[in-house]
Parts: C-alpha cells; structure tokens; sequence
C-alpha cells in the first residue's frame, strides 16, 4: 500500500493539470494548488499516508456526511421529512429544481440540502449547540480532540455567500428551513469550515467502511443499516452532477468538498482520504479523483467488483 500511494503522490500528485482553487469563498483563493495528499486507514488498523497529509484543509462540504449522521441520531427517519434522497443531475448551489418540487431539496449533500439539514439539528437547539454536537462528534470519530473550525473561512462564507442565503429563504418560504435562516447559515457555514488533515479525515471515514461500527476500536457509532444507506447516498449524490463520472471511474461512495478534499469509502476494506486543492468544471478535486481511480485500480477495491 505504501508503494502505491508513492507512486500517486509521484506521478499524479505531480501532474501540471491541476484544476482551479474555489475562489468564490475568498479565504479558500489564496490555497496554494501544488499541494497533494493522501491517506489510507485499513479497517484492520494500519495507516499509510503520503505527500501533504499532515497539512490542514477546509473539509467544506465532506461536512455534509457527519451533520446528515448527526441528524438522524436525533430525527431517524424523520430527517426525510427536510430531504429526499435523490441524486440532483444540478451543480451543488442550484436553485432551479426547488421551485419545481416544492422547496425541499434532492438530497442531503447539495448545498439545498445541506442546509435543510443544519435546520433540522437546530430544532430547540442554538447554533453554538449544534456546532459543538457536531464538532464533538467529528473529534469522537477521528479520535482525534484537536479539530476545530476555521473561523476565518466560515466568517468569509457568510460575507459573501448570497447564493446559499438565497436557497436558505427559498427553503423558509415552503416552510422546509423553520429555524430563522441567519441561525441556519451560521450552522451551516461553519461546518463547512471544520479543518482537517487527511490522516484524520481518513480515520472519521473508518466507521463508514466498518458498516457503522469504528473496526479498530470496536466501538458502533451508528447501526449497520444506517451507514450502508449514508454509503449509497454518497455514491449517488456525493459528487453532486459529477457523480456518475465519479461511480464510473472510482466505484466508491465519495463525498467531495470545494476545499479539495475527498473521503471515499471502501466497505470492508479502509476508509480514504485525499486532498488536491484544484477542482474540475463541476467542483470536484481534479487529481483527487484521478488518485482515486489508480488506487483503486490497483486494489481492485470498487464496490462494483
Ligand atoms: O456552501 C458552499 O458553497 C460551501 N460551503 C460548500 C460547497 C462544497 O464544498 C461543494 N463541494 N464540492
């Protein structure tokens, strides 16, 4: 395993086609592209990692994944009362399929959705509540009590992030989003702005790969149901319009983020976490995926096999 990522970080992690940073949240512009990462914890307790795994990145929209698992520890089932559960075919900040269907977005993962979510963790709950539970969550599967948030990047989300202040008033106009929408931003922004270093994000995916159950330490997080349907979510949805490119050439459930990073899960096998900050046309991280698909290429690891 060690050779393998190597070679990634080698070969692929060196390419000169490299995608863009995200530049319409300012504080992620100035994230130098050349960096690459990776990392790989098994679910029977080895770690490898190579290149810039030690280096902090904004998880952004990976988040989705830990604040969707921490509103169905509270709602169940009930959570499909602010979501569907399809995939969208639309960019992750699209607007136009929530007039057509009523206000309620897709999926968990597009922005929509996302943010119907922060809406359901807040019911009776502050923004600072529901921050905590969520990052106290995030350190509980990392094991890893370090992790924080970034509070330049979520202080530059809700500068400028018109778009998803719009899908937020939409969602309250159809009486979706319930909580008022400055608390529901708030939530949302920042944890899109939780920081983290592949070697943690890799160990957070564990209890995904371990059908809901972290494998190494033994402890369930979540029942088995439960994690195989976050999995089939984020292989349907996870890479928002990219995502059957992304079933094509990788065949894991991936989630994305505009930071660069991606977790993808390997039922049985590890959880992966890769980090290249330039992204393609529909904002996936551009040498991610490609390190992606050789991982799996020469593991044989796709769900599909
Ligand atoms: O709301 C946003 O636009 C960001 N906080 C998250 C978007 C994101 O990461 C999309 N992922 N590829």
């Amino acid at each position: 395993m060690q050779d393998i990522l190597d070679d990634i970080v080698a070969t692929i992690g060196k390419s000169d086609d490299r995608g863009n940073v995200a530049d319409y949240i300012p504080e992620l512009a100035g994230v130098d592209p050349n960096q690459f990462g990776i990392c790989v914890a098994t679910t029977d307790g080895q770690v490898f990692s190579t290149g810039d795994s030690e280096q902090l990145f904004s998880i952004q929209s990976i988040s989705k994944v830990f604040s969707l698992t921490v509103a169905l520890g509270h709602l169940g089932d009930g959570v499909w009362k602010w979501v569907g559960r399809e995939p969208s075919g639309d960019p992750f900040n699209s607007i136009v399929q929530l007039e057509h269907e009523h206000g309620k977005p897709r999926n968990p993962f597009i922005n929509a959705g996302a943010i119907a979510i922060a809406d359901a963790i807040l019911m009776k709950r502050l923004p600072k509540e529901a921050l905590a539970e969520i990052l106290s969550f995030v350190r509980f599967i990392a094991d890893d009590e370090s992790i924080c948030f970034d509070s330049k990047v979520a202080q530059s989300e809700l500068d400028t992030g018109e778009r998803n202040r719009a899908l937020a008033h939409f969602m309250k106009a159809y009486g979706i989003v319930k909580q008022p929408v400055d608390y529901v931003l708030g939530t949302y922004f920042h944890h899109c702005a939780i920081a983290m270093n592949c070697r943690q994000l890799a160990q957070s995916g564990l209890f995904l790969a371990g059908d809901g159950r972290n494998p190494v330490t033994g402890v369930r997080v979540i029942s088995s149901n439960r994690a195989r349907r976050i999995n089939s979510l984020m292989l349907m949805c996870g890479h928002y319009d990219g995502s059957g490119e992304f079933a094509f050439r990788v065949g894991l459930p991936g989630k994305s983020g505009v930071g660069g990073g991606i977790l993808a899960v390997a039922p049985g096998k590890a959880s992966i976490a890769v980090w290249s900050p330039g992204l393609d046309e529909v904002g996936n991280s551009k040498l991610g995926t490609a390190a992606l698909e050789r991982l799996v290429q020469k593991t044989g690891w796709s769900v599909f096999a």
